[in-house]
């Protein structure tokens, strides 16, 4: 049996978590975003928006998701259509496993599922693409299921209401976060309640000036009591980022460039790319040509070294050496034998490209530069 200490404990943190889940829900009724394209829509738009709302901002994510779903309006149609025609889809939205990945499982829904999308929790857990949080994402929104969210956000929120010391990702204290989150789900209207903890986070509780004398939660705060909201959440002990080179060898037939499909589950897995040199190379003409000559079978013209840049990865920083080659080809077609395609450089932009090669392209069309 319980002593009379412990079901006073229980008593008040059950008060707790009620008068915060009310709060929260007063405030996203009042306050929050609504009317966003994916609210109140089916499960499979749901998952759709919690994906693309993954590492990226809503404002980004909308424009993408109307294409998206315009073009690809249920499970079966996406799952009949090609991993490249998706790609062309997600592509500047970047992270494109999460494509990859949606892909896969709308074909795993189709196999598994009739081509419904699962409502149990274990069920849409299991599907590529999908951890513990989205899946309580997509359960609270589309199916009214009370089930604990923990995004970025949410840890951020959670780590300063409970004033939680030490970085979220490790172990311990997700597991810590993960357990206040669930003590403090309402048993009802979980949807508004999980919607609000987003939008607080995402809008009050941001990383950089929290705005706390607009919290709803702020009576309750202990990091907000105690002076150190901007201390937590405590940040990673960040290793410098390893650095890559590559050369990006942009060979351009008239108005035609070379890309090659990268395959398999690398970065910018396929995605069409100009070839690439993982070193970086000098850009004088002869030693273009022998290598031109060589590989693509082509007699280089003029080669030109366009502006370095970096582009940061997750894992690491890769600095880009785009070289401009103006090539004459004999046979255009031939490209197909070695999984590469000349294509017209409009077309190009409306391939899976990743974002870099798009912003390089576009360049190379808006500077004309003269072959
Ligand atoms: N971030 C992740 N999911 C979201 C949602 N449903 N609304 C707004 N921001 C989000």
């Amino acid at each position: 049996m319980l002593g009379s200490s412990s079901v006073l404990v229980n008593n008040q943190e059950s008060l707790h978590s009620e008068w915060f889940a009310g709060r929260i829900i007063d405030w996203q009724q009042q306050y929050g975003r609504c009317g966003l394209p994916w609210q109140g829509a089916d499960a499979y738009r749901i998952w759709l928006s919690e994906i693309m709302l993954q590492q990226t901002r809503v404002a980004t994510v909308i424009p993408y998701y109307l294409r998206f779903v315009d073009r690809f309006p249920a499970i079966p149609v996406l799952a009949a259509e090609s991993e490249e025609m998706v790609l062309a889809y997600w592509s500047g939205l970047g992270y494109y496993s999460r494509a990859r990945n949606l892909h896969s499982a709308s074909r795993i829904i189709m196999q598994q599922h009739n081509g419904e999308f699962p409502h149990q929790f274990k069920d849409i857990l299991a599907l590529p693409g999908i951890g513990r949080s989205t899946a309580a994402a997509i359960s609270a929104f589309a199916f009214h299921e009370r089930c604990a969210i923990l995004d970025g956000n949410v840890k951020r929120l959670l780590a300063r209401y409970y004033a939680i010391d030490g970085y979220p990702g490790e172990q311990k204290i997700e597991a810590m976060l993960w357990e206040k989150a669930e003590a403090l789900l309402p048993e009802k209207n979980v949807a508004i309640y999980t919607q609000g903890m987003m939008d607080l986070g995402a809008t009050i509780c941001t990383r950089s000036k929290p705005e706390c004398c607009r919290c709803p939660v702020q009576a309750g705060c202990v990091a907000h009591r105690n002076g150190c909201v901007a201390l937590l959440p405590t940040p990673r002990l960040r290793k410098k980022l390893p650095e890559r080179k590559t050369t990006f060898l942009l060979l351009r037939n008239g108005s035609d460039i070379l890309l090659e499909k990268h395959t398999g589950r690398v970065i910018w897995g396929g995605l069409w790319c100009p070839p690439q040199l993982d070193i970086q190379i000098p850009g004088d003409i002869e030693s273009v040509r022998v290598y031109c000559r060589q590989f693509f079978n082509v007699e280089v013209i003029n080669v030109l070294a366009l502006p370095k840049f970096l582009h940061t990865f997750t894992h690491f920083k890769l600095h880009i050496f785009p070289l401009l080659i103006d090539v004459a080809v004999e046979d255009t077609l031939k490209a197909q034998e070695t999984g590469m395609a000349w294509m017209g450089l409009d077309d190009a932009q409306c391939a899976a490209i990743p974002s870099p090669v798009r912003k390089l392209l576009q360049e190379i069309q808006k500077n004309c530069w003269e072959s």
